[in-house]
């Protein structure tokens, strides 16, 4: 494996999945994770990833100074290459400027990262660094030069260290693939490894991490995350695993019914579903503040998962389906500890019922996890379909959550996704659903007056849900989806559409 020491850069996650999508599997480390801990590892290979941090800010992040001495190519991108300039004895100092954004570089010489690259060539290259490299140390050589900055690439052939001041992790760096793939290839990679692969390793990080006894559950809520986590988690123990699926009564239209359809034959042990819908709303009852809906949703969830777990007779691990940029803040630079802060979908409960969690897709995006499903089994349609928050219809049925404002909802909701299903328009979309608003207005139907419920169609692009813009839906979808909506859904007499970007809207409403 090759491992990334992560000092706190935005973009350390891209490292990884570069040299993944290169074939090679690589884990994110913290950066204070000491020479030993590596060295247990084996890795074949070292990246240290940019940081937001000057080498001379209070409590800057450290390398334990044996990792450059392991023997194996360390590569350091930004922060990282000053790291290694300066534990080698060169000079680094703070830029009087910080350098943000596009720069061009000029190929020096052709060796190490630029091998594959020409003396002479001009590459557009991504650049967000404060501190710069004024000298380096004995051994190593100056490849390239940007306007701003003098040593723009690095290379010591004998200690095997690698330095770029760039970014080529990022796409807006010209050729980053070649450079990254060309350290892989020194570094003696074979450039095998694929999802299939990693299927395999999951499997075998579950069955060491869980041991051979002892009761593992599951929160399945039919989405791509945990769905894919629970099959990775079968295949590793099989009857061990006991999947819960909670019925909250805020679900899509025949939702729970897809979701027990789906993994019928698919589990050693049955799904079990928890009919916790009157729980859920009598918990609702009244309530129109948004995050305490979340709040009182959330620990309903785990009163119902716990009595579940209970009848279980307990367990000792729980299988969360958390992806890497749910790992909000990897590394906390201000304090000497780590604190990692990931996205409890299930808020809390791993700590009260003290149970170990368990976590295969933790190092993954999401559309690795898409792939990685197809491969574990799941259909192509569940493999594909759009997030949905925990809190369900509930923060979409703005204001007081009513079974019967839910239900209009429901019916709605499915309309909109059967015509953008029609319109094969629904893999482009992050996300398609509707909002039912807390107004009335007035309509006219047949000879009649109305004044019934406003509904907005909610549609965005998206990669990560970080950003998001308002689709661009034809106007003849719009059409079907408004008239059929207000000639199908009594009580819902008017329909929008939502043109807000995010930022400074969200995606959901609440
Ligand atoms: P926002 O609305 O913040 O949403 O732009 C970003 C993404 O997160 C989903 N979302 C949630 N998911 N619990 C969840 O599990 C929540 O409370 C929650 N709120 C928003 C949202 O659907 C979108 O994909």
């Amino acid at each position: 494996t090759l491992v990334v020491l992560d000092f706190g850069s935005q973009v350390t996650q891209l490292i990884a999945r570069r040299v993944r999508e290169l074939g090679v599997y690589a884990e994110i480390l913290p950066y204070h994770t000491s020479a030993e801990k590596l060295a247990a590892r084996a890795p074949r290979a070292i990246i240290l990833s940019g940081g937001p941090s000057s080498l001379y800010d209070e409590g800057a992040p450290r390398l334990d100074p044996d990792v450059l001495k392991l023997g194996v190519p360390v590569l350091g991108i930004c922060y990282g290459l000053y790291l290694m300039v300066a534990g080698f004895g060169g000079q680094v100092e703070r830029a009087t400027h910080r350098e943000y954004g596009p720069a061009a570089l000029t190929v020096g010489r052709a060796e190490g990262p630029l091998k594959r690259l020409r003396a002479g060539d001009r590459l557009g290259v991504w650049m967000s660094h404060g501190d710069r490299v004024v000298s380096l140390p004995p051994g190593f050589h100056n490849l390239a030069s940007s306007d701003n900055c003098e040593h723009a690439a690095v290379f010591d052939p004998e200690r095997k260290l690698w330095g770029v001041q760039f970014h080529p992790e990022v796409t807006h760096t010209e050729r980053g693939d070649e450079i990254i793939a060309t350290f892989l290839d020194a570094a003696g990679f074979a450039r095998d490894w694929s999802a299939a692969r990693f299927v395999d390793e999951a499997v075998a990080a579950v069955q060491a991490r869980v041991g051979t006894s002892g009761t593992v559950i599951c929160a399945l809520s039919g989405g791509v995350d945990s769905s894919v986590a629970a099959l990775l988690v079968e295949r590793a123990i099989g009857e061990r695993l006991h999947c819960i699926f909670v019925d909250n009564g805020v679900l899509r239209k025949n939702e729970r019914e897809e979701v027990e359809r789906m993994f019928a034959g698919r589990l050693h042990n049955k799904l079990i579903v928890a009919d916790a819908r009157e729980r859920f709303f009598a918990a609702l009852q009244g309530v129109t503040d948004p995050e305490l809906k979340r709040k009182r949703i959330g620990a309903t969830f785990i009163e119902v998962f716990e009595e579940e777990a209970k009848k279980l007779g307990g367990a000792d691990y729980l299988v969360q389906g958390t992806l890497y940029p749910d790992v909000i803040e990897s590394v906390n630079l201000r304090g000497a500890s780590v604190t990692i802060k990931t996205h409890h979908n299930v808020g809390g409960l791993p700590e009260r019922m003290r149970m170990g969690v368990v976590e295969p897709l933790r190092e993954l995006f999401k559309d690795e996890v898409r792939r990685l499903g197809l491969l574990v089994g799941l259909p192509e349609d569940m493999v594909w379909r759009h997030p949905f928050p925990g809190p369900g219809l509930a923060v979409r049925v703005l204001g007081e959550v009513t079974p019967a404002r839910c239900d209009l909802l429901r019916e709605a909701d499915a309309i909109i996704i059967e015509e953008v299903r029609k319109a094969g328009l629904y893999r482009q979309l992050w996300q398609v659903f509707g909002v039912l608003l807390p107004v009335q207005s007035v309509g006219v139907m047949g000879d009649g007056r109305t004044y019934e419920s406003a509904l907005a169609i909610r549609a965005v692009t998206s990669t990560d849900a970080m950003t998001a813009d308002w689709a661009r839906l034809p106007y003849e979808l719009l059409a079907t989806m408004s008239a059929r909506i207000i000639n199908e859904v009594r009580g819902i007499n008017r329909v929008c559409y939502d043109i807000s970007s995010k930022p400074p809207a969200t995606i959901e409403w609440e």
